[in-house]
């Protein structure tokens, strides 16, 4: 059955045919013509996943999924979430959200923090959404080159080093992506 994965990551797309069965031809935007930029304007991870399938959906009336990642963190409300990937700056700047997350929280006591994704899927019309979430917290600084994003200030909970020191196997085995994939997969083979 061909579905639609709204990305154009490689790497995403590789860590989701990993464990997708052999029933599923996973395809691109790119491969069903969708070379714009879709819209991301909901105010939480939930919609922003909803918004970029049923996008696809609507272009393409192909089954598909979006995902939507955030990082929450206690001491700020939540925040950066749903703006993560904007937190600094308008841009992806990577070093600049890392900066600012440590601003944000010098001097707190309360470091406690997740990683969440949601993932929409649309089969046939019906939307149905997952979740993956790992919990942890925010290093005081900065630690290991692995990884992207805030990974070298994430702890998981039950480890003593970040993110970006660990494997991509060894992160991806218990990250919020790889949950909400295994989630995702579950739905899919319907078990
Ligand atoms: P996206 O929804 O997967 O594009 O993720 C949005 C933003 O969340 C990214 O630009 C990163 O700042 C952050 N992020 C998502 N996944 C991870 C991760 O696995 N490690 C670190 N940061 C992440």
């Amino acid at each position: 059955m061909k579905i639609v994965f709204a990305t154009n990551n490689a790497h995403k797309l590789a860590e989701v045919r990993a464990v997708l069965g052999e029933g599923f031809e996973l395809v691109t935007l790119r491969e069903v013509g969708i070379t714009e930029d879709i819209p991301e304007t909901g105010a939480t991870l939930e919609e922003n996943a909803s918004q970029k399938a049923r996008y696809v959906y609507e272009r393409t009336g192909l089954d598909c999924f979006a995902d939507d990642t955030g990082l929450e963190v206690e001491a700020l409300n939540g925040a950066p979430g749903v703006r993560s990937a904007r937190y600094a700056t308008d841009g992806h700047d990577f070093a600049a959200n890392n900066r600012k997350l440590l601003d944000e929280l010098q001097g707190e006591d309360n470091r406690r923090a997740r990683f969440r994704t949601v993932i929409s899927l649309i089969r046939g019309g019906e939307e149905q959404r997952v979740e993956g979430i790992v919990r942890g917290s925010i290093a005081l600084t900065e630690a290991g080159c692995g990884g992207f994003g805030y990974d070298p200030l994430f702890i998981p909970e039950g480890y003593d080093v970040t993110f970006a020191e660990m494997s991509a196997n060894e992160k991806n085995s218990i990250s919020h992506r790889g949950r909400a994939v295994a989630e995702l997969v579950k739905v899919l083979n319907g078990r």
